[in-house]
């Protein structure tokens, strides 16, 4: 199958390598020149690198690069089975981009969207056969993240939802299937990750650098919630909140933070400003966490049990399976493990209560526990 990406920038540049390493040719669109050119020549760099650390040898690296056609024309989709669209999140650009290229291709031709927080429903509206378009959501790095979640609108037909899966399954990724709901799985589940570390801060219970060394120290995070937001870039980051917040119809437990608002204003957008919740430059030491234990734990636990609410909630009204939601926590975002399970080694009784002490405290919906939290420990105690 020949496999189309419309937007050659950083996610579009990554799954085409990834469909060209598993044998596609690839036709990869973009409006800018200099995008392609760049496109071509960071894949030219990374398949030098895989050479040289021995994982392709020079004539394979050749044939996948020979695999890619690279175009400023959608009319070179024509011959396409598949195609997954990259560009501008922005619903009204996408949606055009996918009308014009329904028109061009065959009636056979899945049409996918990357898109992190748009809904896949609205985008499939713009097409004549709704039927054909998906949500494939990989993430950043493409080649290197194993996680792609499938995403499937109401007007999805069983056929696309198969045939996309099976195609995805089958470039060795981890794929996991969702409701087509704000966040998707990670981006949903993930949300307290940040949200409870900022929270923390702003009630003076801890400066960035404790939070950081109780999450990975403690938790066994391989980065701690300060240091991934000032790798995504606060910017990024407070914008994805402020949307999910938004989508969610401004449920109080997305509400975004005014230190990272702050932050983001200030240009303090992290590692590629140079400066974000910490300061990069050279001459400047990291700060030191304070190494005491019961409060790091107390941060954790905090953190943790809002994490795992929100995965008892995301099952609870059905996002995704058990499995799938474990599945995408361990391999989207490395937690050191799923969130349901280390709920049940923990026991959903100690989270629960951990929460409703939350709750009490704060008189805040925020830290209300999921319905299928407190029905679990229910069932555990009749
Ligand atoms: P980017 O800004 O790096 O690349 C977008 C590319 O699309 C640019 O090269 C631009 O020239 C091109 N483009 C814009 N309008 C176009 C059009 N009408 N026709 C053809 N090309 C067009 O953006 P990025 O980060 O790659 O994101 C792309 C999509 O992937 C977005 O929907 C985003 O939400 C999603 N996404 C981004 C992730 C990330 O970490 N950056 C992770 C997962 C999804």
């Amino acid at each position: 199958m020949i496999i189309g990406v419309l937007g050659g920038g950083t996610m579009g540049s990554g799954i085409v390598q990834v469909a060209a390493q598993n044998g596609h040719n690839v036709v990869l669109v973009d409006l800018n020149p200099t995008i392609l050119n760049k496109s071509k020549e960071k894949l030219a760099k990374i398949m030098a690198r895989l050479i040289e650390k021995g994982k392709v040898t020079s004539e394979e690296a050749d044939a996948i690069q020979g695999r890619i056609t690279y175009s400023q024309d959608v009319h070179d989709f024509v011959p396409c089975g598949l195609v997954i669209e990259a560009i501008i999140e922005d619903l009204k650009i996408k949606k055009d981009a996918f009308a014009k290229i329904e028109g061009l291709v065959s009636r056979e031709c899945i049409m996918a969207s990357n898109t992190s927080s748009l809904s896949i429903a609205s985008i499939a509206s713009s097409l004549d056969c709704p039927e054909r378009c998906i949500g494939i959501h990989f993430f950043n790095p493409a080649p290197l993240m194993p996680l792609v979640e499938i995403v499937p609108a109401v007007q999805t037909s069983q056929q696309t939802l198969n045939t996309t899966k099976e195609l995805i399954d089958g470039w060795k990724k981890v794929t996991v299937v969702c409701k087509d709901t704000p966040g998707f799985i990670v981006n949903r589940v993930a949300r307290p990750f940040y949200g409870e570390a900022l929270r923390i801060y702003e009630e003076g219970v801890a400066d960035f650098a404790t939070i950081d060394w109780a999450m990975t120290e403690l938790g066994g995070f391989r980065m701690g919630p300060f240091t991934l937001m000032d790798y995504i870039g606060n910017d990024v980051n407070y914008t994805v909140t402020e949307t999910v917040f938004a989508a969610f119809y401004y449920d109080p437990r997305y509400k975004p933070s005014f230190t990272q608002k702050r932050h983001a204003e200030a240009g303090y957008w992290g590692r590629k400003s140079g400066r974000g919740y910490y300061n990069y430059a050279e001459e400047v030491a990291m700060p030191e966490p304070n190494r005491d234990e019961e409060l790091g734990r107390k941060i954790l636990n905090r953190i943790l049990v809002m994490l795992m609410n929100e995965a008892y909630d995301a099952l609870f009204l059905n996002i995704a399976s058990k499995e799938d939601i474990d599945l995408a926590m361990t391999k989207g975002v490395n937690y050191p493990k799923g969130l349901f399970q280390w709920a049940e080694e923990i026991g959903p009784d100690v989270v629960l209560a951990k929460l409703e002490d939350l709750f009490r405290e704060y008189g805040e919906d925020r830290y209300r526990p999921s319905p299928l939290l407190r029905r679990t420990v229910h069932e555990m105690v009749s």
